[in-house]
Order: C-alpha cells, then structure tokens, then sequence
C-alpha cells in the first residue's frame, strides 16, 4: 500500500537570518506544495516530475533517508515518486518542502521531530549550516496565520494575518543555498561587532515590533518593517542583489503597496510584497488574499 505525504514552501514575514542564531521567526505556509508517494519495494527508486534524475533535490531525498537510518525505526526500502510545484531557489524554501515531505511518507515522527530531523540531515548530509525555520514551518505552519517560532527553544505558536493580501515577486534569479556565502555569513553573524551580527540584533527587535503588528491587526506597521528588513539585508546582511533592490524600489513607489522585501536567504529568489485588500497590480502572484491561499494569475 502506498503513502502520501505533501508540505509547503514558505515566506517569512520578518525574522530574516535569525534563525540560526536562535531568534524568532515569523514564516507563513504558501499554495506552493511538495508531494511524495512512497510505496514500499525491493530497493530506493526515487523519481521526481520535472527534475532531471540525479539534479541537486536527489541530495536532499538522499539525506533525509540516511537520517531516517539512524532513527530507532529506520524505514525500509521502496520507490518514492516526488512532484512538486514549490520552485527551486527562489527563496521559498523547496528543500524543506521535500525534505518534510519525504520524511512524513517514509514515519510516523510527530512534525516538530520530523522538522529537526530534516534540519538535521540537511546540516550534516548536505552540509548546509541553515536554522530550523524552514523545516518547521513545512511540517507545521497552518494557513493566514503566521507561525511564531522561537528557535532557540524550539516552540511555537500561531497567530492569524491581518487583513491584507500578500504578493510574490519572482526576480528570475536563481541559486542553490550551497553555492552562496550562506555558510560564510552564519559564521559572520555569531561574531559580535560585525555587519552581520548587527542584522541580527535588529532583525530580532523588528520581529519582536511585528509580533505587536500582528496582535494589532497592524498591517501597515507590518510593511514598514519589512521595508526596514530589506535595507538591512542589503546594507549589513548584504545577500540582496540589484534586481529584488530595484523591485523593491520601484514597489515602494506603487500605491496600494505597504512594504516589500527580499525573502528567504537572498542571492537571488523572490520579492514579498504586503498589499492593500483589493489594489490592482501588473505582475505578481497573490498567496494570501482573503479566501484563504490563492493564486491570481
Ligand atoms: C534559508 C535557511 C533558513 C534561514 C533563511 C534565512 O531559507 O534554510 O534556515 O536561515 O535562509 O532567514
């Protein structure tokens, strides 16, 4: 018999590069999903629609079994059939949606446990230093509500989005966490006095600032701080680039508009846009309007 099992992308409303130095995070769950069946066999037969076999997502499927290995249950054999509408480095954490994805088709781990395990795996089987949020946010986060994860206890609660609509951006510009100074960075933002390390600091007051937002209604006080999170991405953080610079600029300037900023890890991937209910744009992909997670084309 088979199993199903299927997890999100995600955005970050704001709490950008804190996770791994135990900040709180605010990531909120997309339409964007990763699916996995898994039907037990003779051997690992892994295919994914649209991937090429062996492309870099192969790491990742790889990774999360060998983890399972060394869990009290290690899972046994079979093929593991992986579609998947979440787009590869566009900053809305595909790794993590198949990460959790295979993890649920292949045990009966309880999400949170499932999420540290697949950070686990990706930490030392892939080799990226990344924190827990996108992984908990895969295996956790609910609809509208953005999931308030403080990383370094590793609880979490919800709280639902204000009234307002959220935009995505594709800036076309792509990358794979493993070939960006992410790791470099980390590094960086656990040493105090640096640009990055000061990021961090500030990043953690705004997210405290968009948790009284969010317990408010606030979206307008929501944007002003992802506008503020932007600067500091690109000015201490530094993993902004021209095109989500320009994006942002020219959105700044757009009616209707009450913030946006690059999201997810950064060296390329997508813009997030806060939007006034009903304003009509070019572009863009609405992933939370008022009927729940939809798209407009
Ligand atoms: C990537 C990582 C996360 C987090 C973000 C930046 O998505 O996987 O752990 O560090 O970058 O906030």
């Amino acid at each position: 018999m088979s199993r199903l099992s299927s997890a999100p992308g995600r955005v970050n409303l704001l709490g950008e590069h804190v996770d791994h130095q135990g900040g709180t995070v605010l990531p909120v769950a997309i339409h964007l999903r990763t699916t996995v069946r898994f039907t037990p066999g003779e051997a690992w037969d892994i295919t994914s629609e649209g991937h090429e076999p062996l492309g870099p997502w192969e790491r990742y499927v790889r990774a999360v079994i060998e983890e399972l290995g060394e869990a009290p249950e290690p899972p046994s054999p079979g093929r593991l059939e992986i579609t998947s509408t979440v787009p590869e480095g566009a900053g809305l954490a595909s790794s993590a949606a198949l990460e959790v994805a295979v993890a649920g088709a292949l045990s009966e781990l309880p999400s949170l446990e499932l999420a540290r395990l697949c950070r686990r795996a990706e930490n030392r089987r892939v080799g990226v230093p990344c924190g827990l949020m996108d992984q908990v946010a895969a295996a956790c986060a609910i609809a509208r509500h953005a999931l308030v994860l403080d990383c370094s206890t590793e609880t979490f609660f919800h709280l639902p989005l204000p009234e307002m609509e959220m935009l995505l951006f594709d800036t076309g510009v792509r990358r794979g966490l493993g070939d960006t100074p992410y790791a470099e960075r980390v590094k960086e933002a656990a040493t105090p006095g640096t640009p990055a390390a000061r990021h961090v600091a500030e990043e953690r007051a705004r997210v405290d600032r968009a948790i009284e937002c969010l317990d408010k209604g606030d979206a307008k006080g929501l944007g002003g701080l992802m506008v503020e999170c932007h600067a500091s991405l690109r000015d201490l953080y530094r993993c902004s680039f021209e095109e989500a610079d320009d994006l942002v600029k020219r959105l700044a300037v757009t009616p209707g508009i009450l913030g946006a900023r690059l999201v997810g890890a950064g060296w390329g991937g997508s813009v997030l846009a806060l939007v006034e209910r009903g304003t009509r744009l070019q572009g863009g992909t609405v992933i939370v309007s008022d009927d729940g997670l939809t798209v407009r084309e």
